[in-house]
């Protein structure tokens, strides 16, 4: 038990600096800043999307792992809406399309038209029920057809005019052949002439774009998603059959029996999937769900924007301290730390990875973004959208399956909900954050993330410090 006299200090973010180290580092963008998200997944870039329903859904996991990190899809979804999100990011970026969308011959122009727009594709595969090509339908081929009844066997490329390739062709001479036949679409078929696969030029285009995403080995894009503990087991199947990459156990109060419960049951359930477990706050409870086998850890109680846990429970640690307080521990086991919430600037990312985690989750900074789920709105002459903690009232209510209305969160609620002003592509807010993040490593003279753990030197300020370090004007 603490010493009741000599209370310990926990520190925000605001209460220190980074302090300047020597460097030979000629500039920051020659720093590296590849991080763990998990034991066994790598991020180009140290920054995660929060799993919440205003920031996280595929949009915002789609554009974050085009941007080299990860997205975790919020649990406030029914479970087939969730499966699907995941899909849809997984689906989004391909070497080969596998399963690729495909239509009868039989079907009207009208018809074809539906299932692409559906399944936002451009052009479909046009088979018969033992999956033999019989053509393809482009967008060049409907052009300017006016009768949506007419039958797409009349309009389609024909499969005798059609290049093909047998699967397993390798990426180059793909490419090579969509090039050289000047065509979008490459159909590729397995021994018996069956359909097998489908190659894309937008998905060559996308990796030339996007030539920093965080892919998995398939060459499709990570994706995180999160479960709580009511229907977690069932949960998490359906996201692991739609190809998450790894779980995250998203429990208010982690240092619980049933976080580590859970925990267990995933690893031994989901062998090949990371477990990331939380939140957590203090080092006792990171050797707890260590022990029962997380892959990585998410760290933090109370700090976020849109959280009230401090002041409705009292409980909380400040979010500084509790990364600092589990870094070495996690280090020894190599679990990877997620610093999530209250990250109001780039230099608290820069001041987060300095004191010990592998990356960073944002909430509020992402919510205004164009790819943050939901339409944003016009009041007082300015563009908004909504943020809100995922236990405010306006949360609890919008739950699908919300048992009943003596709800916990519907009395004392731990979170609120606000507006936030629209900000446009998320890209142009990560761009800020990794510039900072950049730079606070190279005032440290690290050039990568486990050089910033070991020489970053913070320093505690006082008030006066930190109204010092806010840029203002001394003629007002
Ligand atoms: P930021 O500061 O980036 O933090 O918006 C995002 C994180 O806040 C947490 N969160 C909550 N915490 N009550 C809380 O106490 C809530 O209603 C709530 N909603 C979100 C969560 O950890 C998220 O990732």
């Amino acid at each position: 038990m603490e010493n009741r006299d000599n209370l310990p200090i926990g520190l925000s973010y605001d209460d220190v600096l980074l302090v300047p180290q020597y460097s030979d580092i000629p500039s920051r963008k020659l720093t590296t800043i590849k991080a763990d998200f998990s034991k066994r997944i790598a991020l180009n870039v140290p920054i995660v999307s929060a799993n919440m329903d205003t920031v996280t859904e595929s949009k915002m996991a789609i554009a974050m792992a085009h941007a080299g990190g990860i997205g975790v899809i919020h649990r406030f979804l029914t479970i087939d809406e969730e499966a699907a999100a995941v899909k849809k990011v997984k689906r989004a970026q391909n070497i080969v399309i596998e399963d690729p969308v495909t239509i009868d011959e039989g079907a009207t122009l009208g018809e074809a038209l539906e299932v692409m727009r559906a399944n936002g594709i451009t052009g479909i595969l046009v088979c018969d029920s033992k999956k033999n090509i019989q053509g393809i339908l482009t967008s060049r081929d409907v052009r300017f057809k006016k009768d949506k009844n007419i039958k797409i066997r009349t309009l389609m490329t024909p499969r005798a005019s059609l290049v093909v390739a047998q699967k397993g062709i390798s990426p180059e001479r793909a490419l090579a052949l969509l090039d050289a036949n000047k065509i979008e679409k490459l159909p590729l078929i397995d021994k018996r002439g069956h359909l097998a696969g489908l190659i894309t030029a937008t998905d060559f285009k996308k990796m030339q774009e996007y030539g920093n995403a965080a892919k998995d080995q398939d060459g499709k894009l990570l994706v995180a998603a999160a479960v709580g503990v009511k229907d977690g087991e069932e949960r998490a199947k359906a996201l692991v059959e739609a190809g998450v990459d790894a779980l995250v156990i998203d429990i208010a109060h982690g240092h619980h029996a049933l976080c580590a419960a859970l925990t267990r049951t995933f690893k031994k359930r989901f062998s090949r999937i990371d477990i990331v477990a939380g939140n957590i706050a203090t080092p006792e409870a990171a050797n707890d769900l260590i022990k029962a086998g997380a892959d990585a850890l998410k760290v933090g109680i109370g700090p976020g924007a849109a959280c009230s846990t401090r002041i409705v429970a009292g409980a909380g640690v400040p979010q500084f301290s509790a990364i600092q307080s589990i870094a070495s521990i996690a280090r020894k086991t190599k679990t990877p730390i997620i610093a999530d919430g209250g990250v109001k600037n780039s230099g608290d990312v820069a001041k987060a990875i300095g004191a010990g985690a592998n990356t960073v989750m944002i909430g509020n900074l992402f919510s205004g973004s164009y790819e943050s789920p939901g339409e944003y709105y016009i009041e007082d002459g300015a563009a908004f959208k909504i943020f809100r903690g995922m236990a405010s009232r306006d949360a609890s209510f919008d739950r699908p399956g919300k048992e009943s209305s003596a709800d916990r969160t519907d009395r004392a609620p731990e979170g609120i909900s606000f507006r936030v002003t629209y900000k446009g592509e998320v890209h142009k807010i990560l761009d800020v954050l990794v510039d900072g993040l950049q730079s606070g490593m190279s005032y440290s003279g690290a050039r990568t993330i486990a050089e910033f753990w070991e020489k970053a030197k913070f320093i505690r300020m006082t008030e006066g410090g930190l109204k010092e370090s806010m840029p203002r004007n001394y003629q007002q």
